[in-house]
């Protein structure tokens, strides 16, 4: 297979887990004779200090022209006085709009090796396996207007909560389709005690599962999805949610898993063109210390491989490599407790690589698939 893959390794820790996707993407097309080839592009504060815009139109024609992308993290203190405009972050949203990447996909699975290294105890996180499936780019985030306002010498500012029906028709059709290959749970998430969007967003999930009879649809207002997330996360299967709930929700799911460095994300568009990046930010405070761990982003190259390549054997690879180190007690430091046997970015993609050259493991996923 041949496929063109844009790199946005963009700011912070982005530029050394990106590296660690492709390292471990260069070793899959050696071991199983893809030519993977790799454009780069600037975002981000990054993409700011070389051409004076967080996205720059040579990396969204690099984008298009690719058969996906991969994105590392955006943002840092360096731009945070930037306006509005000039942030970091703006470039990402852009993109998400540019390309049209409505559905954010962010598994939450809790390793069974990781299990005592969750804040939370044994029998609260064991069996939790859940999809978040955000809106991503609609409601609070891109609602107009959103702007400072004075009025009478008074200072006040507005954003805005707005969804067409077609745009929540759209997301929570994606997440029904994805429970139908799963545990067959809906739980969609919502204000509707408050908030109209919220309602209009419930009727529209109780019409979409019309169509979907053989799974359950549940409705949970967000602040106590937000707590049962604590209480008792595996009820969960697909939780379907707005964009700024699904922000919120996925950083507070991933502490389940053990550190934020775990969570992988795909955003998918309609047109085939999608985007993979880790849900954690650019972490400035460790960046270029190697200290970052690059499972999310090596991750995200799996869930790459299986969504936009139909390469679910070499994603099973990845993943199946990522879970025998974990198994091996190899933990990067936002994981391992004390410093004792703590592995670095580079070890950690080493370590990864390592599995995935082990043939004996890889034998048994690759016939499975023959
Ligand atoms: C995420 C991030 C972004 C978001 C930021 C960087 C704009 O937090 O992908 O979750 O809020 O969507
Ligand atoms: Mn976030």
């Amino acid at each position: 297979m041949n496929k063109t893959i844009a790199l946005l390794p963009g700011d912070g820790i982005g530029k050394e887990v990106m590296f660690g996707a492709e390292e471990i993407l260069k070793a899959i097309g050696e071991q199983y004779h893809h030519t993977f080839t790799f454009q780069y592009g600037r975002i981000g504060g990054d993409a700011l200090d070389h051409t004076g815009e967080p996205l720059p139109s040579e990396t969204l024609e690099i984008c298009k022209k690719s058969d996906a992308v991969l994105l590392g993290a955006v943002g840092g203190p360096k731009w945070e006085e930037n306006s509005p405009e000039l942030r970091p972050e703006k470039g990402l949203l852009k993109l998400r709009k540019e390309l049209n990447l409505y559905a954010n996909i962010r598994p939450v699975k809790a390793y069974e090796s990781l299990a005592d290294h969750s804040p939370f105890k044994r029998e609260v996180v064991n069996g939790v396996d859940m999809v978040i499936v955000r809106e991503l780019t609609g409601g609070l985030y891109f609602g107009k207007p959103s702007e400072r306002q004075f009025t009478k010498g008074e200072e006040s500012a507005v954003d805005t909560l707005f969804y067409s029906k077609k745009e929540v028709r759209r997301i929570i059709k994606t997440a029904f389709e994805m429970a139908q290959t799963r545990r067959k749970k809906v739980t969609s998430v919502d204000k509707a005690n408050v908030l109209e969007s919220s309602r209009m967003w419930r009727e529209t999930a109780e019409e979409i599962s019309k169509e979907f009879p053989e799974v359950t649809l549940e409705h949970m207002l967000v602040d106590n999805a937000a707590m049962q997330l604590l209480k008792n996360p595996s009820q969960f299967d697909v939780i379907v949610t707005e964009n700024m709930f699904g922000d919120i929700l996925s950083d507070e799911a991933s502490v389940l898993t053990g550190s934020l460095g775990m969570l992988p994300s795909a955003s998918l568009s309609e047109g085939g063109l999608h985007l993979y990046e880790p849900v954690h930010g650019s972490a400035p405070d460790i960046a270029g210390k190697n200290l970052s761990n690059p499972l999310a982003m090596i991750l995200s190259a799996a869930m790459m491989l299986r969504m936009s390549f139909g390469l679910e054997a070499e994603a099973e690879v990845i993943e199946n490599a990522v879970e025998r180190v974990l198994d091996g007690g190899k933990l990067t430091s936002d994981l391992a407790k004390g410093n004792a046997g703590v592995l670095t970015t580079q070890q950690m993609i080493e370590e990864v690589k390592v599995c995935i050259a082990d043939n004996d493991a890889i034998l048994s996923i690759m016939e499975a698939y023959a």
